[in-house]
C-alpha cells in the first residue's frame, strides 16, 4: 500500500506527531509514505507557476515527478515535540473551489480536484491520509465521494469537530492562552485595569471556556451565548463594589453580541472562510465608556496554534496516526478516527462533515463557570 499524508488547513500543535504516527506505524506494515506541502499545494502548483519544492520543515526537499516527497523514518525522526508542520499547510488549498487568475488576470476559482485524483492514481497512491479541521475534513468528505480512498484525522485548537471527545492541538492551545490569562492577572491588578483578552474559536468557546476558567477570568464571551454588554458591565461594578478593582474578560472571537452580528476582518472569499478579528476591541471599548474604568485589549491570535505540543496531545496525535493507519489496513475508508474515550475509534466522515461541536449549554464546564460566579454575559 502507498499512502499520501497531508496536512489542510490552520496548523496545530501535535500535527508533526500524526504524521510520525502514520509513517512509522504504514512502515512496519511495509507500505509506502508520501507527504504532500502545503496541503495539496505541491500537487496542483505543479506546472502553473507556482513551486513544486523548494522549503519545508524538514528543510530544502527534492519533490518526486508527482510533487511528492518520499517520507521514511529519518524523515519523521525527533519531530514529535515540534509545533507546525513538516509538510506545511495552507487555508487557500481546497481542490472543489482553487483560487486562480484567466487569461487577462481576473481571479477565478476553478474545480481542480479531477486533476487531483488523477495526480494519486499517476503516482500510484492507494489511499490519503489527511489531517484537518472541518474545512479539510469536508474537502476529504468530497473527495471520498468521488471515488478516493480516504482516512480522515481531526485536528484543530478550536476542539470544534464533532464525534471526537477532542482534537489534537486544544490541549497546547488551553495552556497557552491560560499562561496568558495568569500574567494579564498581575498587570490588571497592579493598575486597577480591565483586561480583554481576544481568544481563538470562530464558531465554539471551547478554548475560551477552559483557559478562561483555569485562568480564573471574571467574564467568558463565547459563540454559543450571544452577551448583553450591560451585563458584562455590571460583574465589572459588582466586582468593584466588592473591593477588586480589576478584571479580566476573555472574549472568543466568535461571541456576538445579542443581536449583533460576527465582528470580521475579512469577509469569506472564494475556497477561503473569513478572517474573525476585533470582538475584543469592542467589549474593551464599551465597557471603558460605560463603566468609566481604564481598560486594554489585546488578542492572542496565532500565539496560540504554536509552539510544541503537550505531552497530552503528542499522546493524542500519536494514537489518531496509527488509528488512521489501522483503518487503512481494514478498508475502513471514508471514515475519521475519533477519541471516544478511552479508545481511538472512527466515524463516517458523512457524519462529522458540515456540523460544528459547540459547548452545550448545560455541560458541566458551563455549570461550573456559573457555580464559579463567573459572567457569561447573559
Ligand atoms: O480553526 C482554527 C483557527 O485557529 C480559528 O480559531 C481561527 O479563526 C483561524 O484558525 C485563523 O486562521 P488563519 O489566520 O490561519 O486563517
Amino acid at each position: 500500500m502507498r499512502l499520501a499524508i497531508s496536512t489542510g488547513g490552520g496548523d496545530a500543535p501535535g500535527l508533526n506527531a500524526v504524521i510520525r504516527a502514520v509513517v512509522l506505524s504504514a512502515h512496519d506494515r511495509d507500505w509506502e509514505t508520501f507527504g504532500i506541502l502545503r496541503g495539496f499545494g505541491s500537487i496542483l502548483e505543479r506546472g502553473s507557476g507556482g513551486t513544486a519544492g523548494g522549503w519545508s520543515g524538514l528543510g530544502r526537499v527534492m519533490l518526486n515527478e508527482h510533487g511528492l516527497i518520499p517520507l521514511g523514518s529519518d524523515e519523521v525522526r525527533g519531530i514529535t515535540h515540534l509545533g507546525g508542520t513538516i509538510l506545511g499547510a495552507s487555508n487557500r488549498g481546497n481542490p472543489f473551489r482553487w483560487e486562480t487568475s484567466d487569461a487577462a488576470g481576473n481571479k477565478i476559482v476553478v474545480d481542480r480536484s479531477g486533476e487531483l485524483l488523477q495526480a494519486f492514481a499517476a503516482a500510484g497512491i492507494d489511499a490519503l491520509i489527511t489531517i484537518g479541521g472541518d474545512g479539510s475534513l469536508a474537502i476529504a468528505g468530497e473527495l471520498a465521494r468521488k471515488g478516493l480512498r480516504v482516512v480522515g484525522v481531526p485536528k484543530t485548537i478550536d476542539n470544534d469537530v464533532v464525534g471526537t471527545v477532542s482534537t489534537f492541538g486544544f490541549d497546547t492551545a488551553v495552556a497557552t492562552a491560560t499562561e496568558a490569562i495568569d500574567k494579564l492577572h498581575s498587570t490588571a491588578q497592579s493598575h486597577d485595569r480591565v483586561m480583554v483578552v481576544e481568544l481563538m474559536g470562530r464558531h465554539a468557546g471551547w478554548l475560551a471556556l477552559h483557559a478562561g476558567i483555569s485562568g480564573t477570568a471574571d467574564v467568558i464571551l463565547i459563540p454559543e451565548i450571544p452577551f448583553d454588554i450591560e451585563a458584562v458591565c455590571a460583574k465589572i461594578r459588582d466586582r468593584e463594589a466588592r473591593g477588586s478593582r480589576f478584571a479580566i474578560v476573555v472574549v472568543a472571537e466568535g461571541a456576538k453580541e445579542k443581536g449583533g452580528d460576527l465582528v470580521l476582518q475579512e469577509p469569506e472569499r472564494a475556497g477561503r472562510a473569513a478572517r474573525l478579528g476585533g470582538i475584543g476591541a469592542m467589549v474593551a471599548e464599551a465597557i471603558a465608556e460605560r463603566t468609566g474604568k481604564e481598560t486594554r485589549s489585546l488578542v492572542l491570535g496565532h500565539l496560540q496554534r504554536g509552539g510544541s505540543p503537550s505531552p497530552s496531545d503528542r499522546l493524542l496525535a500519536l494514537r489518531f496516526g496509527a488509528a488512521a493507519v489501522a483503518a487503512a489496513a481494514e478498508g475502513a475508508f471514508g471514515t475519521c478516527v475519533v477519541y471516544t474515550p478511552p479508545n481511538i475509534t472512527r466515524k463516517p466522515l458523512e457524519e462529522i462533515v458540515g456540523r460544528i461541536k459547540t459547548v452545550p449549554l448545560d455541560s458541566g464546564v458551563i455549570v461550573t463557570a456559573r457555580r464559579l460566579g463567573v459572567s457569561l454575559g447573559d
